[in-house]
């Protein structure tokens, strides 16, 4: 039997699909259509025509919303490059603070500052080339962000003192509906988003751990990220518990102004000599010499290569056993007793069995100098509770404390702070959580998604960066590979996308392989003062999943995520017969609709043209 197109398309369509109309209708030749065969796909294509031609150019992106949870650093970059790399987005960034800056504008703690060179540690397309100090302050990087943010326009983007509640997927309208508070007035609404990512931070849910008869203490207590400043240090007994990166800045800036501190470090741990840093690095001010000389492009930009360098080339620091790794605990072992002035007793109780970068190293400027104070005494033995008037120690002293600072960090499981409901009605916090979870982890696909919870992304999430490399750097990396994502979804009228399970299953068994080789597996023997590397990079378990880290160097996580592999994704498309191709619309591209439009774009100056990114561009086709 011959039938036309056009009465095949009848029969397949529903009325709802049917097209009411259909401009300049295709003179199609018959086809065939044996109903006792199976169809090639290319008479299927031609027999199965239950799609209408969208009228649009081809090229025209679709309007979709893009929600963005948070303004540190992750999420500032994110305001920068996401409307420069998807021109016209619709983009909205909510953050509960009063301003941006992340761990920046929280951290105010004496004594809080990167313990990177500051010249590695700022965006690659906006160098400050005045930072006051190698280890630059608290204040200045805040001002620094917040400065770029103003300057990139970023705060048109933001909605301030907007804290999320929740996150729910609605799979009619295949969007996020976000339930947002408006900390200004306590209002609750909602916002729906076609795309919702997390740039939540790893250290942004900081937490006092529930020491036992804590309420019964009448002295004050704060947490180092909520830094009480209207409580006067001076001359005070102060109980300073944890010796992360945290503990050590503020034990130097305490210890001169309290009568005594008694530091609760209960993990051994490695302290850095910070190489190649020149002149008096407890502080490492910049001369004014050194400013002027950073003026000039050319030997600022050598500079900052050679520094950012020693940054990228870290990671075989990180295996075990590596001749790198013994390299730097012999390094470290003599420069921390050189800082001790040779107190082994002290030492002995420091240094770890653990190798060195297991925990994350720091530098530590004052640490060492100040524990050998007479005002200060370090506690290794753990908490075993609050008294009205002081701690007991599991080393059975009672010690008399005014001031409690906990250094105590975040919650590292990187369990998200409220609800994310995904297609089955999964919250991620019951996927992820470590107690009874479903995975225990957070299970993801290479870190930017995890499968179950479509339009999602994570932007400076799990495995976000290398051992090696810099913090700012794999934040651009991760927005790009984000911003591709999205010209891909308006672009090509995709509806939903959500990693294969299988390619974030495969993710993790190279995560599962890889990470026993580096110092972060092992290191969990759980005899008092042996090993027991526990960081945020496993979870806080010695010996956990190693959740903080890409499983590769800085280099290649960027090369990972340089060429997103788009055969990992799933993906439904907004044209109602699933049609991939329904985007290609009318036939036309916009530019041709414009009278005046260049349509040779391609056509450049020979001496411009580079052969590597010839024809490459999306934004000049
Ligand atoms: C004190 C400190 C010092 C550090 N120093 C260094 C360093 O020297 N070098 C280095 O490489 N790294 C350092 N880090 C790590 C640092 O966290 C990262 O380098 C980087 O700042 C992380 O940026 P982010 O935007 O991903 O996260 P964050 O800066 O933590 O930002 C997350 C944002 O999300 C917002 N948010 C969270 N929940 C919600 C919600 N429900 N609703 C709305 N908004 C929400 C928060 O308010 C916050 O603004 C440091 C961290 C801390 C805490
Ligand atoms: N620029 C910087 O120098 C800087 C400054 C601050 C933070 N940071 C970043 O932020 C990360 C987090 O640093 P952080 O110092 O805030 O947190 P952290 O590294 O997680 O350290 C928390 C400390 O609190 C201790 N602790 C936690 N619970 C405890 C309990 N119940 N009893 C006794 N001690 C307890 C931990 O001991 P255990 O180790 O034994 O668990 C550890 O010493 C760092 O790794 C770094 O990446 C960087």
């Amino acid at each position: 039997m011959i039938k036309s197109v056009e009465s095949v398309a009848q029969e397949f369509l529903t009325p709802q699909q049917r097209c009411l109309k259909t401009p300049n209708p295709v003179k199609s030749k018959p086809v065939v259509v044996d109903k006792g065969t199976t169809p090639t796909p290319v008479e299927a294509a031609t027999t199965q025509p239950r799609f209408c031609i969208e009228e649009h150019p081809g090229d025209q992106p679709r309007q979709i919303r893009v929600g963005v949870v948070g303004a540190g650093i992750s999420g500032i970059t994110a305001g920068i490059l996401l409307p420069a790399k998807v021109p016209g987005i619709n983009l909205t960034i909510l953050e509960k603070n009063a301003d941006v800056g992340g761990a920046w504008f929280e951290n105010t703690y004496p004594g809080v500052r990167c313990d990177v060179p500051a010249h590695v540690y700022q965006s690659g397309f906006a160098p400050n080339t005045q930072w006051k100090e190698e280890f630059a302050q608290g204040t200045e990087i805040r001002q620094y962000w917040q400065d770029i943010a103003r300057r990139y326009e970023v705060y048109k983007y933001l909605r301030l003192q907007r804290k999320v509640l929740r996150a729910e997927w609605q799979p009619n309208e295949a969007q996020w509906k976000v339930t947002i508070q408006d900390l200004r007035n306590d209002k609750i609404y909602s916002e729906n988003f076609d795309i919702f990512i997390t740039a939540l931070g790893y250290f942004n849910t900081w937490r006092i751990p529930e020491f036992q008869d804590m309420d019964k203490f009448q002295g004050t207590i704060f947490h180092s990220s909520d830094w009480d400043h209207s409580v006067p240090l001076d001359g005070k007994r102060i109980a300073l518990i944890g010796n992360g990166a945290s503990g050590i800045q503020i034990l130097p800036e305490i210890q001169p102004v309290a009568a005594q501190v008694d530091h609760y470090a209960r993990s051994r741990t490695w302290i850095v000599h910070p190489p190649n840093v020149e002149g008096d690095w407890q502080r490492g001010l910049f001369t004014a010499e050194k400013l002027e000389s950073f003026r000039d492009p050319q030997t600022y930009l050598q500079y900052r290569k050679e520094k950012e360098a020693e940054f990228f080339r870290g990671f075989a620091t990180c295996f075990q056993n590596s001749p790198e790794n013994d390299f730097l605990r012999q390094m470290w072992t003599a420069s921390m007793l050189q800082r001790v002035e040779n107190n082994t007793t002290l030492l002995n109780d420091l240094i770890p069995d653990f190798p060195p970068c297991c925990r994350r190293p720091t530098p530590g400027p004052g640490y060492l100098e100040a524990l050998i104070k007479p005002n200060v005494e370090l506690i290794r033995s753990g908490i075993e509770r609050f008294a009205r008037d002081g701690i007991l120690a599991a080393d059975g002293v009672e010690r008399k404390a005014e001031i409690v600072i906990c250094a105590t960090g975040a919650n590292s499981d990187l369990v998200p702070p409220f609800p994310i409901i995904g297609a089955a009605g999964l919250d991620l916090r019951a996927a992820w959580g470590a107690d009874g979870g479903l995975y225990g982890f957070p299970y993801t696909y290479l870190g930017m998604a995890t499968p179950g919870f479509p339009n999602a992304l994570w932007l400076g999430g799990p495995h976000v960066v290398g051992p090696s490399g810099t913090v700012p750097n794999c934040m651009e990396n991760q927005v790009t590979y984000i911003a591709k994502m999205i010209r891909k979804v308006r672009g090509q009228g995709i509806r939903t996308f959500v990693p294969a399970k299988k390619a974030a299953d495969d993710f993790l068994e190279y995560c599962l392989a890889f990470f026993p080789r580096t110092v972060w597996t092992g290191n969990d023997d759980l005899t008092p003062g042996k090993a027991n590397c526990r960081s945020w990079m496993n979870g806080g378990r010695p010996n956990g999943f190693v959740h903080g880290l890409f499983p590769g160097s800085a280099s290649l996580a960027n090369y990972a995520r340089r060429d997103p592999r788009w055969e990992d994704w799933e993906y439904t498309y907004t044209n109602p017969s699933g049609n991939r191709f329904a985007y290609l619309g009318n036939g036309w591209t916009t530019r041709e609709m414009q009278p005046d439009a260049d349509l040779t774009p391609h056509l450049k100056q020979q001496d411009h043209i580079d052969l590597k990114s010839y024809l490459e561009g999306w934004w000049d086709v």
